[in-house]
């Protein structure tokens, strides 16, 4: 039995403007046991798969399980089977974090549950912040106890919804360190995140959404095997001259330029020279998972394993 068993996902909402289809029959499940990233780009239909996992949102089309329970059919058992860090900040000004987390396990029926609060709190870099209400806690330490509410009750299935956004790094390194801890005791993981660096360190396998539909689902390795491309990455502040134009990736005084192998390198920086681009602080390195990532984003469909190289 898989952990999380999407079938066919289809959601479509109605707003002023007529329906628009925010999922567009998405399948795949997640094994128990894995840790899946979901990626995709602002509005791909991340958050909204999410929700109807949570049971939050229905879906117009399609089924979804978490632990062999329907997320409509038998909701309770499938809500305490997930523990969900949302994306948005919500939560209850009045009470103290030991409190919000009291009344989270009383919402699932837990009962002397601080031991496993106290080690959450400890885990999650809280212990001296239990008695602080939520109002006086900075964004940050507010998104930890909402990563702690959602795993008071001990759910075999762990959802995250960019749970560093706007997070420093410390934060992030607790928390990956507490939910990887989880992840190798046995609990389900699903991440989305927009830290590609972050994905490709965690993730077994990846999903990749766009416009609302699956366009990769791969091992994470497989999918970084498929690019592999050598990645030339340098600073400059000349224009790219147009032979290069469409493989360089430019991000301000960053270029970044696929090759498939040493004798391209050599090409390409014969172009460059030709043309008088001064190159400072040369890196010649493998691509990784945002290369990857942003030349899926650039094609349409599934893309096999040939589509996927970056063509010089
Ligand atoms: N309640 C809603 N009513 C109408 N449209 C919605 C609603 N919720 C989401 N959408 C639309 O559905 C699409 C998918 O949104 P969703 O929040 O799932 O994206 P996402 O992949 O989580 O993006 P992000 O990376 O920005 O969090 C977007 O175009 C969004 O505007
Ligand atoms: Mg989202």
């Amino acid at each position: 039995m898989p952990a999380v068993s999407f079938q066919g996902v289809a959601k479509t909402y109605q707003g002023a403007r007529g329906a628009f289809r925010a999922l567009d029959g998405v399948s795949f499940d997640i094994a128990q046991g894995e840790f899946f990233g979901l990626l995709g780009p602002n509005g791909a239909g991340k958050t909204t798969l999410i929700s109807i996992l949570a049971g939050l949102a229905r879906a117009t089309e399609g089924r979804v399980k978490v632990m062999g329970h329907d997320v409509v059919d038998d909701y309770a058992r499938a809500r305490r089977a997930l523990g969900i860090v949302p994306q948005e900040l919500v939560f209850d000004p009045f009470f103290s974090v030991r409190e919000c987390l009291r009344i989270q396990s009383g919402y699932f029926g837990v009962k002397d549950n601080d031991d496993w609060i106290d080690e959450l709190l400890a885990g999650l870099g809280l212990a001296d912040k239990a008695h602080a209400n939520m109002r006086q806690l900075s964004g940050g330490m507010k998104r930890r106890v909402l990563v702690a509410q959602a795993l008071v009750h001990r759910p075999p299935v762990i959802v995250l919804d960019e749970p560093t956004a706007g997070v420093d790094v410390e934060l992030r390194q607790t928390l990956w360190h507490f939910v990887a801890q989880l992840n190798r005791e046995g609990a389900t993981v699903l991440l989305t995140t927009h830290y590609l660096e972050e994905a490709e360190a965690l993730c077994h396998r990846i999903g990749m959404l766009k416009t609302g539909k699956l366009v990769a689902l791969e091992r994470t390795t497989d999918l970084l095997a498929a690019t592999a491309v050598t990645m030339l990455r340098f600073k400059t502040d000349d224009a790219m001259p147009p032979e290069l134009a469409t493989q360089a990736r430019v991000t301000g005084r960053i270029a970044q330029i696929a090759a498939r192998d040493a004798s391209e390198v050599e090409t390409v920086l014969a172009r460059l020279r030709a043309a008088g681009v001064r190159v400072e602080d040369l890196e010649i390195g493998r691509a990784d998972l945002e290369d990857v990532f942003l030349n899926i984003m650039k094609t349409d469909g599934v893309p096999s394993a040939q589509a996927l190289k970056v063509s010089v």
